[in-house]
């Protein structure tokens, strides 16, 4: 209506209004007449089921070249009364950086991606728009014996990634992306720009985990790179129902977790069809990242695991990098891919987590099989993560991010479908429910921990326009135990008019319920 029209262009005034040089602005503004509009909406979406036409759409895409466009663009979204979405990769797997139901305009910080590493003090300050894959280029352009703890989808941006945790195939050896986060550089809601100093170690411990979209729009953060061997060893060995998956996999949720920190492992169960007994079963496919060679990971495998099989042909050696392409499903042949933010298929998918602190019994796993045999869960996976090693020692309250010792493995399940099925989503999503729902019995209670990146709006969100302690309490426990109160309190010394917000934000105190 005339309103909205005219609060739109109000809107835009105020940016040009506001603008130390209004020419400047004016070229990273996008308006839905703007024919880079849509293609630059589109660009980092991962998750089609939140890009459908019915899909609300922001008035306005800003993507900000300096730091004053920032400033400028917080001012008048205050203003203005319009909703910030901030975005770096656009990985959210609800979608919450680029869709709201109430009025918005979306922050795209795809031109924020500079990195600038730091062998020598083994340091890098990476800007929140890059992705993952590009933080690992530049390290290893620069050094084969330096990494960096994150995530395997190399497309990930490090805005949401960083905020919310992180995790990877060197969690055992050396915990999260969150937990190298050194220093960090945020606009707050008044505009101004702080670093670790000036913010305070309250906010910035809220930014390590925290989630983003709550405290303001970190623009940098500055890591601590960790140190790896040239030479890694990864493997794969897949198990079918017939090949005793139950009885390995069963096995596999004991040592897991114990496994020296130099090895990781992970567990993908999907529905295979299968030659060998000509009818659909189960896989399980064991994977591993060892940081070291195949001579030394086959005698350990064999003494701690042995009920796997490893034999020397699963196994290969490569570089860290080249691992991380190798969990992440890509060609090894050329490192450049790390640098394309298009290299992965987008999917049209829902996903859920959860963590787990006792073995599931034989009979129990069994249960989740005949989930996947129904018929509606042809495009799924679960996949069980090991933890311990580093994630034991530190403490559930040194971060935002709780999870951490007392659980053996996350679990998390995802289920996929076409794009030209969408209408058939409700199916699909009601599938994973009843896996999520089964998973009950066998996973953390009081509260049900689930993974804060692994974003799902099934476990409870704000209100929309205005939340409350309580109603925020149901999702953010589960997200951060206890860590939730300590993060209410930050959220109501930084921004207690509640101005940066999603469904799944932290609400300051003062809100009215
Ligand atoms: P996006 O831009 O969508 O932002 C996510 C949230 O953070 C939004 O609420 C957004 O507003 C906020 N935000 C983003 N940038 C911000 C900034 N600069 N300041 C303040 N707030 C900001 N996770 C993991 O730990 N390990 C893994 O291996 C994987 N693998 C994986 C694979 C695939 C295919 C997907 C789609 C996702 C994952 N993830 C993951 C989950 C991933 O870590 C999570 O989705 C991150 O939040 C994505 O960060 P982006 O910047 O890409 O998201």
């Amino acid at each position: 209506g005339a309103t909205l029209a005219d609060s739109h262009d109000d809107f835009l005034h105020c940016l040009s209004l506001h603008s130390a040089d209004s020419a400047s602005i004016s070229k990273v503004i996008f308006t839905q007449s703007n024919s880079s509009y849509l293609p630059i909406l589109d660009v980092s979406i991962q998750n089609l089921r939140v890009s459908t036409s019915a899909t609300p759409k922001p008035f306005v895409i800003v993507t900000p070249l300096q730091t004053s466009h920032i400033q400028t663009t917080i001012y008048c979204s205050k203003t203005h009364k319009l909703e910030i979405r901030i975005r770096s990769g656009g990985h959210d797997f609800e979608g919450l950086s680029y869709v709201s139901e109430v009025p918005f305009i979306i922050l795209d910080l795809v031109n924020f991606r500079s990195i600038e590493v730091d062998t020598k003090n083994k340091v890098a300050w990476v800007e929140s728009g890059a992705t993952i894959g590009e933080l690992y280029y530049r390290i290893v352009e620069k050094s084969k014996t330096l990494a960096f703890p994150a995530g395997v989808c190399h497309t990930i941006g490090v805005g949401g990634h960083f905020s919310g945790g992180g995790y990877g195939i060197l969690m055992r050896k050396y915990g999260l992306a969150a937990d190298h986060v050194i220093d960090a550089h945020l606009i707050d809601v008044n505009g101004r720009i702080l670093d670790r100093k000036s913010m305070g170690e309250d906010l910035f411990w809220a930014i390590r985990g925290g989630g983003g979209n709550t405290f303001g729009v970190v623009l940098a953060w500055k890591v601590k790179l960790v140190p790896v061997p040239q030479v890694v060893t990864v493997f794969t060995v897949n198990k079918t129902l017939e090949q005793n998956a139950t009885k390995i996999l069963h096995r596999w949720q004991h040592i897991g977790h114990k496994l020296p920190d130099d090895l990781f492992t992970d567990v993908t169960i999907t529905k295979v069809n299968s030659s060998q007994v000509g009818k659909k079963t189960i896989q399980a496919a064991f994977k591993a990242l060892y940081l070291g060679g195949i001579d030394e990971l086959i005698p350990l495998i064999q003494d701690r695991f042995p009920e796997l099989g490893l034999v020397k042909q699963d196994c290969i050696e490569m570089s860290w990098v080249e691992s991380v392409l190798y969990f992440g499903g890509v060609s090894r042949e050329r490192l450049d891919i790390l640098l394309d933010r298009n290299a992965l298929p987008k999917q049209t998918f829902k996903a859920k987590s959860d963590y787990v602190k006792e073995p599931i019994p034989e009979s129990g796993l069994e249960g989740i099989w005949e989930k996947f045999f129904e018929k509606e869960a042809e495009i799924a996976f679960m996949m069980m993560v090991a933890f311990g090693g580093k994630m034991d020692e530190i403490p559930e309250a040194a971060l935002p991010y709780p999870h951490r010792a007392g659980n053996l493995y996350q679990a998390s399940y995802l289920v996929a479908w076409s794009k030209e099925e969408n209408a058939e989503s409700q199916k699909y999503i009601s599938w994973i429910r009843r896996l999520y729902s089964y998973m009950t019995t066998y996973v953390s209670k009081s509260p049900r921990e689930a993974y804060f990146n692994y974003r799902d709006l099934d476990i409870g969100t704000n209100n929309v326009g205005y939340t409350s302690y309580a109603q925020a309490s149901i999702w953010g426990l589960k997200y951060f135990k206890n860590n939730f109160n300590r993060l209410v309190h930050v959220k109501t010394m930084v921004d207690p008019e509640n101005f940066f917000k999603n469904e799944q934000s932290i609400p300051p105190l003062s809100s009215s319920p």
